[in-house]
């Protein structure tokens, strides 16, 4: 360890972004991300493209955020990596890069949960955030509802059945013939459209789970048959079929969580995921938030999508709790550790 300071380098690399981060003592030095243009001919992540993306654009990544930082390599006491879930091609190129490093510095290195490190991303703007709070994590991967009784204690009381929240929006996006990633398309695009224009059809899931393959197949046959009758009938109405679509997904999280608010009685509500950068749901949280008379603690945009600032703050809180991970662990494509 390093006098009194404590500094990470944060390492995320689980599907199309390649970042890397610095944090000293659970403060965000640098946040530095290298998106990958290469998928969005595919309208898709094209897993074996994501690895070779990872593996060209891991150095220079992880130099700038030490550069950004104003620190040498040898400054760092552990290195924290995402250790799962996400692209196994892509999670191994972020995974040895750390272990390459942890060798060549002699220091430890920290395995971290992406799910749990989304959830960390609340402390950095909010270090005291009131617990338990409940968090809606909302990405193109994962929907869940997190009970967070600290930053290491949280319990998954809710998840999708089928496809995440994101993927329903991509999906959709895809439908309409938008560009992947199609979520910030869609949202850009809902901004000039009347979100009552069309209604869709709900999914009826028992308790705090999420189900979005009736909302998408839904999508689907209201375009197939308004095609039938008005062809260029998508083209036309562009933005309110977007705001409508949009506005259905948002509800019917916030629904959801509304439900979640009754049963555990949270001190505070919060969003994280890629999706919580969609400005109708962080509207409406926010509102929810004001009727439930509790604070809604929603992160920066940075914060958001997938980056290495909220792999490095989960790793700070496993390191206070000495919980480094062994060189041999191997990464996880699904669930747990
Ligand atoms: O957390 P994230 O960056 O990666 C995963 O771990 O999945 O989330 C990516 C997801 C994609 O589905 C993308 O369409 C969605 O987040 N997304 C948005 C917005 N920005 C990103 N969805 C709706 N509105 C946005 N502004
Ligand atoms: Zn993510």
């Amino acid at each position: 360890m390093n006098s009194s300071h404590f500094t990470i380098l944060g390492i995320e690399s689980s599907c199309d972004d390649t970042a890397a981060a610095v944090l000293t003592d659970g403060n965000i030095r640098a946040n530095i991300v290298a998106s990958q243009d290469v998928h969005r001919q595919y309208g898709g992540v094209v897993p074996e493209l994501a690895s070779r993306a990872h593996q060209s654009h891991i150095v220079p990544v992880v130099e700038e955020a030490c550069r950004t930082a104003g620190i040498r390599l040898s400054e760092i006491d552990a290195i924290a990596y995402t250790r799962g879930p996400g692209l196994m091609g892509s999670l191994l190129v972020g995974a040895s890069f750390a272990k390459g490093l942890s060798i060549a510095l002699n220091k430890p290195t920290l395995g971290v949960n992406h799910l749990e490190a989304h959830v960390a991303a609340i402390f950095i703007e909010n270090p005291d955030a009131p617990l338990p709070f409940l968090c809606l994590l909302v990405s193109g991967g994962h929907t869940q509802l997190v009970l967070v009784r600290s930053p290491t204690d949280m319990e998954i009381v809710g998840s999708t059945l089928d496809d995440a929240a994101g993927e329903a929006l991509d999906k959709g996006a895809k439908m309409l013939g938008l560009p992947y990633p199609g979520g910030p398309v869609i949202d850009r695009l809902a901004r000039e459209g009347k979100r009552e224009a069309y209604t869709f059809s709900d999914a009826h899931v028992p308790g705090l789970d999420f189900s979005f393959s009736g909302i998408k197949t839904s999508l689907l046959y209201f375009l197939r048959d308004h095609q039938k009758a008005e062809p260029g009938f998508a083209d036309a109405h562009l933005p309110d079929i977007c705001a409508s679509y949009q506005e259905h997904v948002v509800r019917y999280l916030l629904r959801i969580t509304a439900k979640a608010i009754r049963q555990y009685q949270p001190k505070a509500i919060a969003l994280s995921g890629g999706v919580s950068a969609n400005s109708r749901l962080r509207e409406l949280f926010t509102e929810l938030g004001q009727r439930e008379n509790l604070p809604a603690l929603i992160p920066s945009f940075a914060y958001c999508t997938d980056n290495a600032a909220m792999i490095a703050m989960a790793g700070y809180f496993m390191a206070q709790e000495a919980s480094f991970t062994a060189l041999d662990a191997l990464p996880f494509a699904r669930g747990g550790k």
